[in-house]
Protein backbone atom coordinates (compact mmCIF):
# COMPACT_ATOMS: atom_id res chain seq x y z
CA UNK A 1 0.00 0.00 0.00
CA UNK A 2 1.92 3.20 -0.90
CA UNK A 3 -0.73 5.10 1.21
CA UNK A 4 -0.83 3.96 5.22
CA UNK A 5 -0.73 4.98 8.41
CA UNK A 6 2.81 4.71 10.12
CA UNK A 7 2.92 5.11 13.92
CA UNK A 8 -0.44 6.82 13.80
CA UNK A 9 0.23 9.28 10.76
CA UNK A 10 -0.73 8.62 7.30
CA UNK A 11 2.37 8.56 4.56
CA UNK A 12 2.77 8.27 1.10
CA UNK A 13 6.03 5.21 1.08
CA UNK A 14 8.21 6.64 3.41
CA UNK A 15 7.13 10.09 3.57
CA UNK A 16 4.68 11.11 6.61
CA UNK A 17 2.25 13.25 4.58
CA UNK A 18 1.91 16.01 6.84
CA UNK A 19 5.62 17.28 6.46
CA UNK A 20 4.98 17.59 2.72
CA UNK A 21 1.53 19.52 4.08
CA UNK A 22 3.79 21.54 5.88
CA UNK A 23 6.75 22.22 3.63
CA UNK A 24 4.81 22.79 0.45
CA UNK A 25 1.45 23.89 1.84
CA UNK A 26 -2.06 22.88 1.02
CA UNK A 27 -3.74 22.31 -1.22
CA UNK A 28 -1.73 19.88 -2.67
CA UNK A 29 -1.53 16.98 -4.75
CA UNK A 30 1.01 13.64 -3.88
CA UNK A 31 1.59 11.62 -5.91
CA UNK A 32 3.60 7.81 -5.21
CA UNK A 33 6.32 6.70 -7.97
CA UNK A 34 6.01 3.63 -6.62
CA UNK A 35 2.20 2.80 -6.89
CA UNK A 36 1.99 4.13 -10.51
CA UNK A 37 5.26 2.22 -11.06
CA UNK A 38 3.05 -1.15 -9.42
CA UNK A 39 -0.17 -0.31 -11.84
CA UNK A 40 1.57 0.12 -14.31
CA UNK A 41 3.63 -3.69 -13.79
CA UNK A 42 0.05 -5.26 -13.21
CA UNK A 43 -0.99 -4.53 -16.94
CA UNK A 44 2.45 -5.74 -18.38
CA UNK A 45 2.82 -8.50 -15.92
CA UNK A 46 -0.96 -10.03 -17.17
CA UNK A 47 0.47 -9.31 -20.70
CA UNK A 48 3.80 -11.02 -20.74
CA UNK A 49 3.89 -13.16 -23.33
CA UNK A 50 1.93 -11.29 -26.09
CA UNK A 51 2.46 -9.20 -28.44
CA UNK A 52 0.98 -5.98 -26.74
CA UNK A 53 1.68 -2.33 -25.18
CA UNK A 54 0.30 -0.64 -22.79
CA UNK A 55 -0.54 3.06 -23.87
CA UNK A 56 -1.26 5.27 -20.77
CA UNK A 57 -3.64 7.61 -21.20
CA UNK A 58 -2.11 11.21 -20.89
CA UNK A 59 -5.61 13.03 -19.99
CA UNK A 60 -5.54 11.00 -16.53
CA UNK A 61 -2.97 12.62 -15.16
CA UNK A 62 -0.36 14.89 -18.03
CA UNK A 63 2.54 16.05 -15.34
CA UNK A 64 5.88 15.54 -16.89
CA UNK A 65 7.01 13.68 -13.63
CA UNK A 66 3.96 11.16 -14.56
CA UNK A 67 4.80 10.62 -18.04
CA UNK A 68 8.33 10.67 -16.99
CA UNK A 69 8.37 7.39 -14.77
CA UNK A 70 6.36 5.79 -17.15
CA UNK A 71 8.25 6.34 -20.24
CA UNK A 72 11.02 4.89 -18.56
CA UNK A 73 9.22 1.57 -18.09
CA UNK A 74 8.73 1.51 -21.83
CA UNK A 75 5.02 2.38 -21.59
CA UNK A 76 3.23 4.18 -25.11
CA UNK A 77 0.67 6.68 -24.47
CA UNK A 78 -2.60 7.46 -25.35
CA UNK A 79 -3.16 11.51 -26.56
CA UNK A 80 -6.19 13.67 -27.18
CA UNK A 81 -4.42 16.70 -28.25
CA UNK A 82 -1.48 18.31 -29.36
CA UNK A 83 -0.36 19.75 -26.23
CA UNK A 84 -0.74 16.06 -24.94
CA UNK A 85 1.75 15.09 -27.42
CA UNK A 86 3.95 17.74 -26.95
CA UNK A 87 4.06 16.77 -22.92
CA UNK A 88 4.87 13.14 -23.76
CA UNK A 89 7.96 14.13 -26.24
CA UNK A 90 9.08 16.54 -23.26
CA UNK A 91 9.04 13.60 -20.77
CA UNK A 92 10.91 11.81 -22.30
CA UNK A 93 8.24 9.86 -24.07
CA UNK A 94 9.21 7.98 -27.66
CA UNK A 95 6.10 9.17 -30.16
CA UNK A 96 6.54 5.73 -32.00
CA UNK A 97 4.20 4.13 -29.28
CA UNK A 98 1.76 6.83 -29.51
CA UNK A 99 -1.93 6.52 -30.25
CA UNK A 100 -3.94 9.55 -30.92
CA UNK A 101 -7.51 9.48 -30.30
CA UNK A 102 -9.98 12.00 -30.21
CA UNK A 103 -12.93 13.34 -32.65
CA UNK A 104 -12.07 17.12 -33.04
CA UNK A 105 -8.39 16.64 -34.19
CA UNK A 106 -7.26 19.91 -35.59
CA UNK A 107 -4.90 20.50 -39.02
CA UNK A 108 -2.29 21.25 -36.99
CA UNK A 109 -2.30 18.67 -34.33
CA UNK A 110 -2.70 15.98 -37.51
CA UNK A 111 0.09 17.62 -38.45
CA UNK A 112 2.68 17.24 -35.70
CA UNK A 113 1.60 13.72 -34.94
CA UNK A 114 2.87 12.86 -38.34
CA UNK A 115 6.00 14.81 -38.23
CA UNK A 116 6.95 13.44 -34.88
CA UNK A 117 6.15 9.90 -36.09
CA UNK A 118 3.51 8.74 -34.05
CA UNK A 119 2.13 4.83 -33.82
CA UNK A 120 -1.66 5.18 -35.07
CA UNK A 121 -3.76 7.96 -35.64
CA UNK A 122 -7.26 6.49 -34.09
CA UNK A 123 -9.93 8.28 -36.67
CA UNK A 124 -13.67 9.16 -35.53
CA UNK A 125 -14.55 10.08 -38.65
CA UNK A 126 -15.03 10.29 -42.80
CA UNK A 127 -14.14 13.25 -42.98
CA UNK A 128 -11.21 13.28 -40.45
CA UNK A 129 -10.23 10.07 -42.58
CA UNK A 130 -10.30 12.66 -45.87
CA UNK A 131 -8.30 15.82 -43.82
CA UNK A 132 -5.60 13.00 -42.68
CA UNK A 133 -5.10 11.72 -46.15
CA UNK A 134 -4.67 15.64 -47.17
CA UNK A 135 -2.49 16.82 -44.40
CA UNK A 136 -0.13 13.54 -45.07
CA UNK A 137 -0.20 13.84 -49.19
CA UNK A 138 1.26 17.50 -48.76
CA UNK A 139 3.84 16.00 -46.02
CA UNK A 140 4.82 13.52 -48.83
CA UNK A 141 3.75 10.82 -46.00
CA UNK A 142 1.42 7.80 -45.46
CA UNK A 143 -0.33 8.47 -42.64
CA UNK A 144 -0.45 5.11 -40.23
CA UNK A 145 -4.31 4.70 -38.68
CA UNK A 146 -6.57 2.87 -37.47
CA UNK A 147 -10.61 3.56 -37.08
CA UNK A 148 -12.37 4.18 -33.70
CA UNK A 149 -15.07 2.10 -33.39
CA UNK A 150 -17.95 2.46 -31.83
CA UNK A 151 -19.34 -0.87 -30.65
CA UNK A 152 -22.82 0.45 -29.02
CA UNK A 153 -21.91 -1.85 -26.01
CA UNK A 154 -23.32 -0.41 -21.90
CA UNK A 155 -20.20 0.08 -20.29
CA UNK A 156 -22.90 0.96 -17.17
CA UNK A 157 -21.05 3.27 -16.00
CA UNK A 158 -21.72 7.03 -15.23
CA UNK A 159 -23.54 8.58 -18.62
CA UNK A 160 -20.98 11.20 -18.62
CA UNK A 161 -17.86 9.27 -18.92
CA UNK A 162 -20.17 7.03 -21.17
CA UNK A 163 -18.94 6.47 -24.79
CA UNK A 164 -19.98 3.60 -26.64
CA UNK A 165 -23.16 3.89 -27.45
CA UNK A 166 -24.89 4.72 -30.67
CA UNK A 167 -25.85 7.81 -29.37
CA UNK A 168 -22.32 8.82 -28.14
CA UNK A 169 -20.34 10.98 -30.07
CA UNK A 170 -17.56 8.66 -30.12
CA UNK A 171 -16.16 6.58 -32.64
CA UNK A 172 -17.58 5.46 -36.25
CA UNK A 173 -20.77 4.13 -36.34
CA UNK A 174 -20.50 0.39 -36.70
CA UNK A 175 -22.79 -0.27 -39.56
CA UNK A 176 -20.00 2.14 -41.42
CA UNK A 177 -16.97 0.53 -39.85
CA UNK A 178 -16.23 -2.29 -42.92
CA UNK A 179 -16.48 0.90 -45.21
CA UNK A 180 -14.52 3.53 -43.77
CA UNK A 181 -11.75 0.92 -44.08
CA UNK A 182 -12.45 0.04 -47.99
CA UNK A 183 -12.21 3.66 -48.63
CA UNK A 184 -9.14 3.93 -46.22
CA UNK A 185 -7.26 1.19 -48.47
CA UNK A 186 -7.69 2.66 -51.40
CA UNK A 187 -6.37 6.29 -50.36
CA UNK A 188 -2.67 6.74 -51.15
CA UNK A 189 -1.64 8.29 -48.02
CA UNK A 190 -2.73 6.46 -45.29
CA UNK A 191 -2.00 3.29 -44.60
CA UNK A 192 -3.83 0.93 -42.01
CA UNK A 193 -2.77 0.01 -38.79
CA UNK A 194 -5.14 -0.99 -36.62
CA UNK A 195 -8.49 -0.61 -34.59
CA UNK A 196 -9.64 0.89 -32.35
CA UNK A 197 -12.67 1.11 -29.58
CA UNK A 198 -13.17 2.83 -25.87
CA UNK A 199 -16.36 2.20 -24.05
CA UNK A 200 -16.36 3.90 -21.46
CA UNK A 201 -14.45 5.01 -18.28
CA UNK A 202 -14.42 3.28 -14.74
CA UNK A 203 -15.82 0.25 -15.45
CA UNK A 204 -16.43 -2.13 -12.14
CA UNK A 205 -17.27 -5.41 -14.18
CA UNK A 206 -15.19 -6.66 -17.15
CA UNK A 207 -17.93 -8.03 -19.00
CA UNK A 208 -18.86 -4.58 -20.83
CA UNK A 209 -15.42 -4.74 -22.01
CA UNK A 210 -15.12 -8.62 -22.81
CA UNK A 211 -17.86 -7.84 -24.97
CA UNK A 212 -16.82 -4.99 -26.68
CA UNK A 213 -13.76 -7.38 -27.51
CA UNK A 214 -16.07 -9.61 -28.92
CA UNK A 215 -17.74 -7.56 -31.42
CA UNK A 216 -13.97 -5.60 -32.52
CA UNK A 217 -12.37 -9.91 -33.19
CA UNK A 218 -15.80 -10.14 -35.68
CA UNK A 219 -14.97 -7.14 -37.46
CA UNK A 220 -11.40 -7.82 -37.79
CA UNK A 221 -12.23 -11.05 -39.32
CA UNK A 222 -14.65 -9.33 -41.43
CA UNK A 223 -11.84 -7.08 -42.67
CA UNK A 224 -9.33 -9.89 -43.20
CA UNK A 225 -11.64 -11.78 -45.46
CA UNK A 226 -11.75 -8.48 -47.24
CA UNK A 227 -7.75 -8.41 -47.87
CA UNK A 228 -7.62 -5.80 -45.00
CA UNK A 229 -4.72 -6.93 -42.48
CA UNK A 230 -4.35 -4.94 -39.12
CA UNK A 231 -0.74 -4.75 -36.92
CA UNK A 232 -2.59 -4.14 -33.60
CA UNK A 233 -6.60 -4.21 -32.17
CA UNK A 234 -6.27 -1.31 -29.90
CA UNK A 235 -9.12 -1.77 -26.62
CA UNK A 236 -9.22 1.28 -25.35
CA UNK A 237 -9.08 1.70 -21.26
CA UNK A 238 -11.79 2.39 -18.73
CA UNK A 239 -10.98 -0.05 -16.12
CA UNK A 240 -12.25 0.84 -12.93
CA UNK A 241 -10.45 1.46 -9.35
CA UNK A 242 -11.64 1.06 -6.37
CA UNK A 243 -12.79 4.85 -4.54
CA UNK A 244 -15.08 3.55 -1.06
CA UNK A 245 -15.79 0.48 -0.77
CA UNK A 246 -17.52 -0.77 -4.61
CA UNK A 247 -16.85 -4.51 -6.01
CA UNK A 248 -14.24 -3.21 -9.04
CA UNK A 249 -12.84 -5.97 -11.17
CA UNK A 250 -9.21 -6.37 -11.06
CA UNK A 251 -6.66 -5.27 -13.97
CA UNK A 252 -6.06 -9.32 -14.38
CA UNK A 253 -9.90 -9.69 -15.28
CA UNK A 254 -10.02 -6.85 -17.38
CA UNK A 255 -6.80 -8.14 -18.80
CA UNK A 256 -7.83 -11.82 -19.07
CA UNK A 257 -10.97 -11.23 -20.26
CA UNK A 258 -9.80 -9.57 -23.21
CA UNK A 259 -7.45 -12.17 -24.01
CA UNK A 260 -9.82 -14.80 -24.17
CA UNK A 261 -12.18 -12.85 -26.42
CA UNK A 262 -9.27 -12.18 -29.01
CA UNK A 263 -8.68 -15.86 -28.58
CA UNK A 264 -5.80 -17.04 -31.90
CA UNK A 265 -5.93 -13.45 -33.19
CA UNK A 266 -1.97 -12.71 -33.41
CA UNK A 267 -2.25 -8.67 -33.76
CA UNK A 268 -0.44 -6.93 -31.22
CA UNK A 269 -3.10 -5.62 -28.51
CA UNK A 270 -3.05 -1.73 -26.99
CA UNK A 271 -4.69 -0.81 -23.84
CA UNK A 272 -4.96 2.44 -22.99
CA UNK A 273 -5.46 2.93 -18.83
CA UNK A 274 -5.32 5.84 -17.58
CA UNK A 275 -7.44 5.79 -13.77
CA UNK A 276 -6.39 2.22 -13.49
CA UNK A 277 -2.73 3.19 -12.97
CA UNK A 278 -2.71 6.92 -11.59
CA UNK A 279 -6.05 6.95 -9.47
CA UNK A 280 -5.24 5.16 -6.47
CA UNK A 281 -1.70 6.78 -7.00
CA UNK A 282 -2.07 9.95 -5.60
CA UNK A 283 -4.27 12.01 -3.06
CA UNK A 284 -4.90 15.94 -2.52
CA UNK A 285 -4.21 17.26 0.77
CA UNK A 286 -6.10 19.51 2.52
CA UNK A 287 -6.07 21.92 5.57
CA UNK A 288 -9.37 22.43 7.76
CA UNK A 289 -10.07 26.10 7.59
CA UNK A 290 -13.26 26.23 9.43
CA UNK A 291 -15.79 23.86 11.72
CA UNK A 292 -19.25 25.52 11.06
CA UNK A 293 -21.95 23.67 12.49
CA UNK A 294 -25.67 24.06 11.90
CA UNK A 295 -29.57 22.79 11.86
CA UNK A 296 -29.35 20.77 8.64
CA UNK A 297 -25.59 20.14 7.95
CA UNK A 298 -22.30 20.60 9.85
CA UNK A 299 -19.93 21.76 7.22
CA UNK A 300 -15.98 21.06 7.07
CA UNK A 301 -15.11 24.27 5.07
CA UNK A 302 -10.80 23.39 4.06
CA UNK A 303 -8.65 25.07 1.16
CA UNK A 304 -9.36 22.63 -1.08
CA UNK A 305 -12.52 23.51 -3.48
CA UNK A 306 -14.03 21.93 -6.77
CA UNK A 307 -11.93 23.77 -8.61
CA UNK A 308 -9.36 21.74 -7.47
CA UNK A 309 -11.61 18.59 -7.11
CA UNK A 310 -14.33 18.58 -9.80
CA UNK A 311 -15.54 14.87 -9.64
CA UNK A 312 -18.00 15.15 -6.67
CA UNK A 313 -19.87 18.19 -7.73
CA UNK A 314 -20.10 16.60 -11.77
CA UNK A 315 -20.33 12.99 -11.49
CA UNK A 316 -21.52 12.86 -7.58
CA UNK A 317 -18.56 10.96 -6.94
CA UNK A 318 -17.07 9.55 -3.73
CA UNK A 319 -13.32 10.10 -2.29
CA UNK A 320 -12.45 9.02 0.66
CA UNK A 321 -11.57 11.19 3.28
CA UNK A 322 -8.59 10.55 5.87
CA UNK A 323 -7.17 12.41 8.36
CA UNK A 324 -3.62 12.81 8.63
CA UNK A 325 -2.82 11.48 11.81
CA UNK A 326 -5.20 8.43 13.15
CA UNK A 327 -7.64 9.60 15.56
CA UNK A 328 -7.56 8.44 19.02
CA UNK A 329 -10.48 6.00 19.77
CA UNK A 330 -12.08 8.67 22.59
CA UNK A 331 -12.23 11.50 20.73
CA UNK A 332 -15.47 12.85 20.11
CA UNK A 333 -16.97 12.61 16.30
CA UNK A 334 -19.10 14.27 14.22
CA UNK A 335 -21.28 14.21 10.55
CA UNK A 336 -19.67 16.86 8.68
CA UNK A 337 -20.22 17.25 4.61
CA UNK A 338 -16.74 18.86 3.17
CA UNK A 339 -16.70 22.24 1.38
CA UNK A 340 -14.16 24.34 -0.11
CA UNK A 341 -14.38 28.53 -0.26
CA UNK A 342 -16.21 28.41 -3.76
CA UNK A 343 -19.10 30.53 -4.25
CA UNK A 344 -20.98 27.58 -5.32
CA UNK A 345 -23.31 25.10 -3.79
CA UNK A 346 -21.47 22.24 -5.76
CA UNK A 347 -18.26 23.29 -4.16
CA UNK A 348 -18.66 20.19 -2.06
CA UNK A 349 -15.66 16.77 -1.77
CA UNK A 350 -17.23 14.66 0.38
CA UNK A 351 -20.82 14.30 2.09
CA UNK A 352 -21.85 12.67 5.48
CA UNK A 353 -18.41 11.68 6.49
CA UNK A 354 -17.68 10.88 10.56
CA UNK A 355 -14.66 12.53 11.34
CA UNK A 356 -13.09 13.98 14.35
CA UNK A 357 -11.76 17.74 13.20
CA UNK A 358 -10.11 20.57 14.92
CA UNK A 359 -9.70 23.77 13.19
CA UNK A 360 -6.18 23.75 11.29
CA UNK A 361 -6.07 19.84 10.97
CA UNK A 362 -4.68 18.04 7.76
CA UNK A 363 -6.81 15.96 5.59
CA UNK A 364 -5.75 13.44 2.60
CA UNK A 365 -9.37 13.37 0.20
CA UNK A 366 -8.01 9.75 -1.86
CA UNK A 367 -7.47 8.50 -4.85
CA UNK A 368 -6.91 11.89 -6.41
CA UNK A 369 -3.86 10.27 -8.97
CA UNK A 370 -6.71 10.80 -12.17
CA UNK A 371 -8.49 13.35 -13.36
CA UNK A 372 -7.87 15.43 -10.78
CA UNK A 373 -5.31 18.20 -11.04
CA UNK A 374 -5.98 17.73 -15.16
CA UNK A 375 -9.70 18.79 -14.73
CA UNK A 376 -8.60 22.07 -11.73
CA UNK A 377 -9.52 25.61 -12.96
CA UNK A 378 -8.85 28.76 -11.84
CA UNK A 379 -12.43 29.60 -10.74
CA UNK A 380 -12.64 32.29 -7.98
CA UNK A 381 -9.10 33.70 -9.14
CA UNK A 382 -7.79 30.63 -6.97
CA UNK A 383 -4.28 29.52 -7.61
CA UNK A 384 -3.89 25.81 -9.01
CA UNK A 385 -2.32 23.48 -6.38
CA UNK A 386 1.09 22.50 -5.96
CA UNK A 387 1.86 18.62 -7.23
CA UNK A 388 4.47 16.26 -4.98
CA UNK A 389 6.33 13.23 -6.09
CA UNK A 390 7.32 10.68 -3.69
CA UNK A 391 9.83 8.46 -4.35
CA UNK A 392 10.67 5.99 -1.11
CA UNK A 393 12.02 8.76 1.15
CA UNK A 394 12.13 11.75 -1.06
CA UNK A 395 9.55 13.78 -2.02
CA UNK A 396 10.15 16.28 -5.13
CA UNK A 397 8.18 19.50 -6.08
CA UNK A 398 7.05 18.35 -9.46
CA UNK A 399 4.82 21.42 -10.26
CA UNK A 400 4.92 24.41 -8.15
CA UNK A 401 1.99 26.24 -7.20
CA UNK A 402 0.61 29.43 -9.14
CA UNK A 403 0.19 32.72 -8.04
CA UNK A 404 -2.11 35.12 -7.94
CA UNK A 405 -0.01 37.75 -10.07
CA UNK A 406 0.98 34.87 -12.54
CA UNK A 407 -2.61 34.38 -13.03
CA UNK A 408 -3.33 37.88 -14.51
CA UNK A 409 -0.07 37.84 -16.42
CA UNK A 410 -1.28 36.80 -19.97
CA UNK A 411 -4.00 39.82 -19.25
CA UNK A 412 -4.02 43.43 -20.17
CA UNK A 413 -5.90 46.68 -19.72
CA UNK A 414 -6.28 48.59 -22.90
CA UNK A 415 -5.03 52.45 -23.29
CA UNK A 416 -9.03 53.90 -22.36
CA UNK A 417 -9.51 56.82 -24.59
N1 LIG B 1 -8.89 5.94 -24.09
C1 LIG B 1 -9.79 6.83 -24.51
C2 LIG B 1 -10.06 6.96 -25.94
C3 LIG B 1 -10.47 7.65 -23.59
O1 LIG B 1 -11.36 8.53 -24.00
C4 LIG B 1 -10.20 7.50 -22.19
C5 LIG B 1 -10.88 8.33 -21.19
C6 LIG B 1 -9.22 6.57 -21.80
C7 LIG B 1 -8.61 5.79 -22.78
C8 LIG B 1 -8.84 6.35 -20.38
O2 LIG B 1 -9.90 5.95 -19.57
P1 LIG B 1 -9.62 5.43 -18.09
O3 LIG B 1 -8.78 4.18 -18.18
O4 LIG B 1 -8.90 6.52 -17.36
O5 LIG B 1 -10.97 5.20 -17.53
N2 LIG B 1 -13.15 12.74 -16.08
C9 LIG B 1 -13.76 11.45 -15.88
C10 LIG B 1 -13.15 10.39 -16.79
C11 LIG B 1 -13.17 10.75 -18.27
C12 LIG B 1 -12.56 9.68 -19.15
C13 LIG B 1 -12.41 10.14 -20.55
N3 LIG B 1 -11.80 9.20 -21.44
C14 LIG B 1 -13.67 11.10 -14.40
O6 LIG B 1 -13.13 11.88 -13.62
O7 LIG B 1 -14.19 10.06 -13.97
Amino acid sequence: MAFAYRGGTLCAEQVALEDLARRFGTPCYVYSRAAIEGAYREFTDELSGRASLVCYSVKANSNLAVLSVLARLGAGFDIVSGGELARVIAAGGDPAKVVFSGVGKAEAEIRAALQAGVLSLNLESEQELERVNAIAAALGKRAPVAFRVNPDVDAKTHPYISTGLKQNKFGVAWPEAERLYRKAAALPNIRITGVGCHIGSLMLDSAPFVAATRRIVSLVERLEQAGIALDHIDLGGGMGIRYHDEASATIAAFVHGALDALGRRKETVLLDPGRAIVGNAGVLLTRVEYLKPGEAKNFLIVDAAMNDLIRPALYDAWHEVRPLREVESGAARGVYDIVGPVCESSDWLARDRLLAPRQGDFLAIMSAGAYAMVMSSNYNSRPRAAEIMVSGARAHLVRRRETPAGLFEGEQVPEWT
